[in-house]
C-alpha cells in the first residue's frame, strides 16, 4: 500500500517515529510536515533523535487562529494528496494538522487511518476534542489505544470500524527509553540558554493547554505550587508560554522551579521515569508517568485518559495551589492486572490490521 502521514506537533512525531520503524518495510510511506511546530527544539530534535525519515514534504504552516491554521493545511494537504494519490491517509491524535488532513483525504475519497481514535472528555469546548470528535467521524479504520476510547466510539456508533490496537506512546516509551531515556542527563538546556545542573531529586512539570496558559491566572497557581515543594521542580516550557513563564518567574520571585527550553524525547522520559511526582497538562506526559509508575496531578477539568486514574495514580486537579498541593500528597495504589494500553506492540497490531482488514475493504 502507498499510505501518505500527516504530522505536524510533538506528539506526532514521537507517534511517527514508532509507526514508522514497522511500517516501512512493508508500505510504502510518504511523510509530510504540515510545519504546526517548527522550532529546532520543537521538532528537528525529534527527528533527529528517533532517527524519522526526512519529511518528503514540508509545508511550513503555523500559527494563526485555529481555522486560519486549519484552513491552510486543508489546502496544502489536498494538494500533496491529488500529487501523491496515496491508498490511505494516516493521521494521529487531535491537532489541527490531524483534522485539516483528515478532511482533505475524505472528500478526495482516500480512506482516513485514524490512530488514538475514541478519548473524549465531553465538552467542543475544548479544542483537541472538536479535532478528534469530527476526525473519528469521517475515518475508515479507528485505532483505539484504551479501552474506554473504544466504549466511546461504540456509544457514537463507529464500533464497526473500530479496534483496540493499544498506544503508540507505549511502543515508543519501551523502544527508545532502551536508546538512552532511561537516565537524566547531568546538565539541562536551561530557557536562557545556560546549562542548568539535574538535582537528585526533583518534580517535572509541564504545561502548556490552552485553558491554562489564556492569561497568567492558572500558570501563577501552578508555579506558586510548585515553589513550595520539598525539592526543585524541572519545567521545559513550550513556545506558547514561554513569555509567561519568564515573566511570572521574575515577578513570582520563583527559585525553587527551573525553567528550561523544550527537551527531547530522551531527556524527557528520562526525567518522567526519575521525577518524585509529576505535574502536567499534557496527554502524553500523564500516560508516560503511567508507565513509569510515577504519581502524576493532571491540572485540567477533564480525564481523557480515565485508564491512568485508577488507584489515583493520576488525579485531577483545578488549576490552584492549594488544590494542587492537596492533590500530590495523594498515595496511589498501582494496579498489578495487565497493562490497559496493551502490550508495547500496538505499532505491530495496526500494521497487521492494515495488512488483514484494510485490503479486504
Ligand atoms: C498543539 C495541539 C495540542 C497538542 C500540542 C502538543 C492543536 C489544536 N493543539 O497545541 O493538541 O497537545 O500541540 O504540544 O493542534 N509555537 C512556536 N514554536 C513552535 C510551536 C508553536 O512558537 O515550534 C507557538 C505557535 O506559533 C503558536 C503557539 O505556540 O502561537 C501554539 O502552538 P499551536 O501549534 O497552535 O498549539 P499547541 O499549544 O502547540
Ligand atoms: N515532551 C518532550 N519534551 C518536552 C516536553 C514533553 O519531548 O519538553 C514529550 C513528552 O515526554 C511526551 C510528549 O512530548 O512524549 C507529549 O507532548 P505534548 O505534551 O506536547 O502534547 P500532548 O501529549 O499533550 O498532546
Amino acid at each position: 500500500m502507498k499510505i501518505v502521514t500527516v504530522v505536524g506537533a510533538r506528539p506526532q512525531f514521537i507517534k511517527a517515529a514508532a509507526m514508522s520503524r514497522v511500517l516501512r518495510p512493508r508500505h510504502e510511506e510518504i511523510l509530510v510536515h504540515t510545519g504546526q511546530h517548527y522550532d529546532p527544539q520543537m521538532s528537528d530534535v525529534f527527528f533527529e533523535e528517533l532517527h524519522i525519515p526526512r519529511p518528503d514534504y514540508d509545508l511550513g504552516i503555523s500559527g494563526g487562529t485555529h481555522a486560519q491554521m486549519t484552513a491552510r493545511m486543508l489546502t496544502a494537504v489536498e494538494e500533496v494528496l491529488r500529487k501523491e494519490a496515496p491508498d490511505a491517509l494516516l493521521v494521529y491524535g487531535d491537532t489541527n494538522s490531524t483534522l485539516a488532513a483528515a478532511l482533505a483525504a475524505v472528500k478526495l475519497h482516500i480512506p482516513v487511518l485514524h490512530v488514538e481514535a475514541g478519548n473524549r472528555l465531553g465538552s467542543l469546548v475544548n479544542p483537541e476534542e472538536v479535532n478528534r470528535v469530527l476526525t473519528d467521524h469521517i475515518a475508515a479504520m479507528l485505532f483505539a489505544c484504551v479501552p474506554s476510547a473504544m466504549e466511546s466510539l461504540r456509544l457514537e456508533n463507529l464500533a464497526g470500524h473500530a479496534w483496540l490496537a493499544g498506544d503508540p506512546m507505549l511502543d515508543a516509551f519501551h523502544y527508545y527509553r532502551g536508546l538512552g531515556g532511561d537516565r537524566p542527563p547531568e546538565t539541562l538546556p536551561g530557557i536562557d540558554g545556560a546549562p542548568v545542573r539535574t538535582p537528585e531529586r526533583f518534580y517535572y512539570l509541564t504545561c502548556h493547554r490552552e485553558e491554562n496558559t489564556r492569561d497568567d491566572a492558572p500558570l501563577t497557581e501552578v508555579l506558586l505550587a510548585m515553589e513550595s515543594l520539598p525539592c526543585p521542580t524541572l519545567y521545559p516550557v513550550h513556545p506558547r508560554n514561554r513569555a509567561a513563564a519568564e515573566r511570572l518567574r521574575r515577578s513570582l520571585g520563583l527559585a525553587n522551579v527551573r525553567l528550561l527550553s523544550p527537551l527531547g524525547y530522551l531527556e524527557s522520559v528520562a526525567l518522567v521515569a526519575g521525577a518524585e511526582r509529576i505535574v502536567t497538562d499534557s496527554g502524553g506526559v500523564q500516560r508516560e508517568a503511567f508507565f513509569a509508575g510515577v504519581p502524576c496531578v493532571t491540572v485540567f477539568d477533564y480525564a481523557v485518559w480515565p485508564e491512568t486514574m485508577v488507584g489515583h495514580c493520576n488525579v485531577l486537579a483545578r488549576p490552584d495551589r492549594l488544590d494542587i498541593l492537596n492533590k500530590l500528597s495523594v498515595t496511589p495504589a498501582w494496579p498489578v492486572q495487565a497493562s490497559p494500553f496493551g502490550d508495547g506492540h500496538a505499532c505491530e497490531t495496526i500494521v497487521g490490521l492494515l495488512d488483514s482488514d484494510f485490503r479486504r475493504g
